[in-house]
C-alpha cells in the first residue's frame, strides 16, 4: 500500500471544556476521493482546520508525504499543496470573480490547473479565470468580471472550490461545498471532485449527503465524539449501517483494518 498522502495520529484539540478532537486518526491516500462524515459538532471541521493549518492540535502529530509537518497557518498548508475550502467561506467579495481566482496565487504551486493560471496581467487573468470556469463546467456566473459579492451563494461556493481546484496539486479539502447548491451545481461540484481524483490529488469531502458521499467517495472516514471511528469503502457497507456507526448504535473499526499511518 502507498504511504498517505496526508495522515495524522492522535490529534487532540480543546475548546475550553469541549474536546472537540479526542484522539483522532486520520489518513488520504493520493488520487481518492476520502468523505469525511458524522453528526454535528462531532468535530470534522475542527479536524480539517488541524490538518491545513488553521488551528494548531494541543498534541498529535501530522505526516504529509510520510514526513512530520507542523503548519503554521493556511498559508503554510498552501504552500505545500493542500488547498481548503472552509464551511465558511473565504472569498473576497468586493473583488470580481478572476481576481478571487487569483487571490494569494504568488504564494501557491500549481495544482493541475495551475499552468494556465500563471498569466499575471488583468486581462489576462480574466481570459484564463474565464476559461478555467468552463473547464469545470461552472457556467451559471455572466462574467468573471462581475463582483462576487453580487453573486448567489451557490456561485459563490462555486468560485470557491474552481479555486482550490485550480491551486491544490497535493490536497484539495472541501468542507460541506454542496450545502448551498442547486443540484444542477452540486453536480458540478462532483464531476469536479471526480476530475482533481483522476490527476492524483487527494480530496477530502466533508458532507452530511449521503447519497453523494456514496456517489463519489472511495473510502469513507466515519467522525464521532472527536474519533475516527471507522473507516470503510462504500462497496462494502450500506447507508444504514454508516448512520448506524455515525450515531454510536454500531460499533465501527477504528480505521485499523486499513490504517496506513507512519512508523
Ligand atoms: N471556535 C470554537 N470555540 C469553541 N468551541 C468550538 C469552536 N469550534 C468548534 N467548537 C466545538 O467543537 C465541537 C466540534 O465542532 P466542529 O465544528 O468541529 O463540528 P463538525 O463535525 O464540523 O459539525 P457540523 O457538522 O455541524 O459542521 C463542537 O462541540 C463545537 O461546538
Ligand atoms: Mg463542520
Amino acid at each position: 500500500m502507498s504511504t498517505a498522502v496526508l495522515a495524522a495520529r492522535h490529534l487532540v484539540k480543546h475548546y475550553g471544556a469541549v474536546t472537540a478532537l479526542d484522539g483522532a486518526d486520520f489518513e488520504v491516500q493520493q488520487g481518492e476521493v476520502l468523505a469525511v462524515v458524522g453528526d454535528n459538532g462531532a468535530g470534522k471541521s475542527t479536524l480539517i482546520k488541524a490538518l491545513t493549518g488553521a488551528l494548531t492540535p494541543d498534541s498529535g502529530e501530522i505526516f504529509l508525504d510520510g514526513q512530520r509537518v507542523r503548519f503554521h497557518s493556511p498559508l503554510d498548508a498552501r504552500r505545500r499543496g493542500i488547498e481548503t475550502v472552509y464551511q465558511t467561506l473565504a472569498v473576497a467579495p468586493a473583488l470580481d470573480i478572476s481576481a478571487n481566482m487569483f487571490l494569494g496565487r504568488e504564494q501557491r504551486r500549481p495544482g493541475f490547473l495551475g499552468s494556465v493560471l500563471r498569466l499575471l496581467d488583468k486581462p489576462a487573468m480574466r481570459t484564463q479565470a474565464a476559461a478555467t470556469l468552463q473547464q469545470l463546467g461552472i457556467t451559471t456566473a455572466k462574467s468573471v468580471r462581475q463582483q462576487v459579492e453580487t453573486l448567489s451563494g451557490g456561485q459563490r461556493q462555486a468560485v470557491a472550490v474552481a479555486r482550490a481546484a485550480a491551486w491544490g496539486s497535493k490536497v484539495v479539502v472541501l468542507d460541506e461545498p454542496t450545502a448551498a447548491l442547486g443540484v444542477r451545481e452540486a453536480g458540478q461540484v462532483l464531476e469536479l471532485i471526480r476530475r482533481i481524483r483522476d490527476h492524483g490529488v487527494a480530496v477530502i469531502l466533508i458532507s452530511h449527503n449521503m447519497p453523494q458521499v456514496f456517489e463519489v467517495a472511495d473510502r469513507i472516514h466515519i467522525h464521532r465524539l472527536g474519533q475516527r471511528v471507522a473507516l470503510v469503502r462504500p462497496t462494502e457497507v450500506t447507508m444504514t449501517d454508516v448512520v448506524a456507526i455515525m450515531t454510536g448504535a454500531k460499533e465501527g473499526n477504528k480505521g485499523r483494518a486499513d490504517a496506513d499511518l507512519p512508523e
